[in-house]
């Protein structure tokens, strides 16, 4: 062989080695999707087993993961939404020809649907267990064998909710949509509320069934915060990527699906006359344009630019050619396919990344400062970078990194009132809010903070 065929060899290797590290971010099977039988929550319920009361002392986990789940979580409740009025108003104008609590359409993200399930399981339970920890057939004898270990479990078709890749592609298919199930711009004009999604603050909102302590990080590793809302917004680009290209989810008659674009581009009085350009970007979007929902891709900007600033221009380069080409100019299948690939080796730089506090601290530093400049030109943009400071602050005090826990959530409850009415945004009343929060992070909390 010649050295030039050797090189070339050498080349496709290297070519399909990243090609497959790009498709396994997400290649993830979805417990909806798994060709494992779901028992049913019947199976975790037992009190021996997920029903116990009260917390075990003495156990790895807590056991009582199901009264949480039943009492406290609004998973277990996401069946019964379908029968309130609401859903049946959103029925009878979608012309649905079955009652919600029967249309696949909506149980898909409103309780545990699988391709393959034993009689005992109900889709009436809601988003039950193995909704997240995947169909139980091969996992549900062994995870308590007294040698078993999570690894195991995994292979044997355990979901891996506790890595964040894997977290991301499961809590985003119901909480922004994906190529199977979706909310679409038709449903919401029947009634459906507008999906918002923040992995990090949505972890911390659900009524916690399992605890992070010494025995957890050992079994499944640490759990970083920044590192959770980081991944999601990567992972969030992907996805509304992938929308936006599917032949059937991408497309409604004459138009794209509008969700996948700014609500309020559309969706103001036309006496409101709010255009500002557009420069996040660089480039600059003209008037009249219906703007992409750049929302993730803030944050994913900002991200990057703290924990990988080699990708961070082309990261912003290619949102500036997917804006051109939405405009009209330029290739579009093109540049959403290289927008996504960037987003996806995004959540594997992030998860290989650790941040130093300082590092944490200046991300949050240019999250306010971002919108101080008018960053965050839409309501989606500032409702992102709030519940992202709230992650990433979070995190700060977890390391002892702030000086007043009661200062900063006055100052995230300041920020959460001047979202309160999407409708009502607007950039310089919210960078006046950003403003007041500033000086909470301004200033290192000591002078050489450690590396974490
Ligand atoms: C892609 C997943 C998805 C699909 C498809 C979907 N939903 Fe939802 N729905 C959600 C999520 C997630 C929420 C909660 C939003 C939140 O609080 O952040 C929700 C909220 C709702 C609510 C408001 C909750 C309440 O307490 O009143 C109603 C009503 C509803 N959905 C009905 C429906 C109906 C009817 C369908 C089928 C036509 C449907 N949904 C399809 C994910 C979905
Ligand atoms: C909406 C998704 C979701 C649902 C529904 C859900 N869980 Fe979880 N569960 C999680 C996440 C996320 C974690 C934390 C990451 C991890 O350890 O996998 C977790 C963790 C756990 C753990 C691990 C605790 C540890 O210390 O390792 C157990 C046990 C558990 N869940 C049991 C259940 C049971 C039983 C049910 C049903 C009654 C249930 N879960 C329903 C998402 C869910
Ligand atoms: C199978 C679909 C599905 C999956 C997977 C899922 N959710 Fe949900 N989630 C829903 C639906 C539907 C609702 C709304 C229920 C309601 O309104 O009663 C909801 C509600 C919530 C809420 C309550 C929001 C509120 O407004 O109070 C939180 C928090 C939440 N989910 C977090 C998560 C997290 C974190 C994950 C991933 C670990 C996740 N969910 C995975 C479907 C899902
Ligand atoms: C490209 C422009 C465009 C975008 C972007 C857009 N919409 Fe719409 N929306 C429309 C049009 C056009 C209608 C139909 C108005 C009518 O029937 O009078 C509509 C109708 C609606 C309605 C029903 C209003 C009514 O009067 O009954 C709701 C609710 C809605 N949209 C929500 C949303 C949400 C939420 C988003 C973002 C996730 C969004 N829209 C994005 C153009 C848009």
């Amino acid at each position: 062989m010649n050295t030039l065929r050797v090189i070339r060899k050498l080349l496709t290797a290297l070519l399909c080695l990243a090609a497959w590290t790009v498709t396994s971010v997400t290649a993830q099977t979805l417990p909806d999707k798994s060709a494992d039988q779901t028992l049913g929550v019947i199976t975790c319920a037992s009190s021996l087993c997920h029903g116990s009361v009260a917390p075990w002392a003495g156990s790895n986990v807590n056991q009582n993961e199901y009264v949480v789940w039943s009492r406290l979580d609004k998973h277990a409740r996401a069946y019964s939404v379908l029968l309130n009025e609401k859903s049946k108003r959103i029925t009878a104008k979608l012309s649905l020809p079955q009652p919600a609590n029967q249309s696949k359409i909506c149980l898909d993200c409103h309780a545990h649907n699988p391709v393959n399930s034993a009689s005992e399981h109900h889709v009436s339970d809601g988003v039950a267990c193995e909704a997240c920890h995947g169909a139980s057939e091969r996992w549900i004898k062994t995870h308590t064998a007294p040698d078993a270990d999570h690894a195991q479990n995994i292979a044997n078709g355990m979901y891996p909710s506790d890595q964040p890749v894997a977290r991301a592609k499961l809590c985003l298919g119901c909480h922004f949509g994906n190529t199977d199930k979706y909310v679409s711009h038709r449903i919401m004009a029947a009634g459906h509320p507008r999906l918002s999604f923040e992995m990090e603050t949505f972890t911390n909102l659900q009524p916690a069934h399992f605890t992070v302590d010494a025995d957890y990080v050992k079994r499944k590793g640490a759990v970083d915060g920044v590192k959770i809302w980081a991944t999601g917004q990567a992972l969030a680009v992907a996805t509304q990527m992938e929308v936006l290209m599917d032949p059937k989810r991408g497309h409604d008659g004459a138009f794209p699906e509008l969700t996948l674009f700014d609500c309020h581009a559309c969706h103001h009085p036309m006496t409101d006359a709010r255009w500002k350009p557009h420069t996040s970007f660089g480039g600059n979007l003209g008037p009249g344009l219906v703007r992409l929902n750049d929302s993730s891709m803030l944050m994913l900007q900002l991200i990057l630019r703290q924990a990988a600033p080699a990708s961070a221009d082309s990261f912003k380069q290619a949102v500036a050619q997917l804006n051109q080409a939405v405009a009209g100019q330029g290739d579009m299948a093109g540049a959403v396919a290289a927008l996504k690939a960037q987003a996806q080796a995004a959540a594997t730089t992030i998860g290989a990344k650790g941040l130093s506090n300082e590092q944490l601290r200046l991300m949050a530093l240019s999250l306010v400062d971002d919108g101080i400049a008018g960053g965050y030109a839409d309501y989606a943009g500032a409702e992102q970078a709030t519940m992202a400071l709230g992650s990433v602050v979070n995190t700060m005090n977890q390391l002892g990194q702030v000086k007043s826990v009661a200062a900063l959530n006055a100052g995230l409850a300041n920020l959460r009132a001047g979202l309160k009415n999407d409708e009502a945004y607007k950039v310089p009343e919210f960078a006046a809010r950003l403003s007041a929060f500033r000086t909470l992070v301004a200033t290192p909390l000591s002078a050489g903070s450690t590396n974490r």
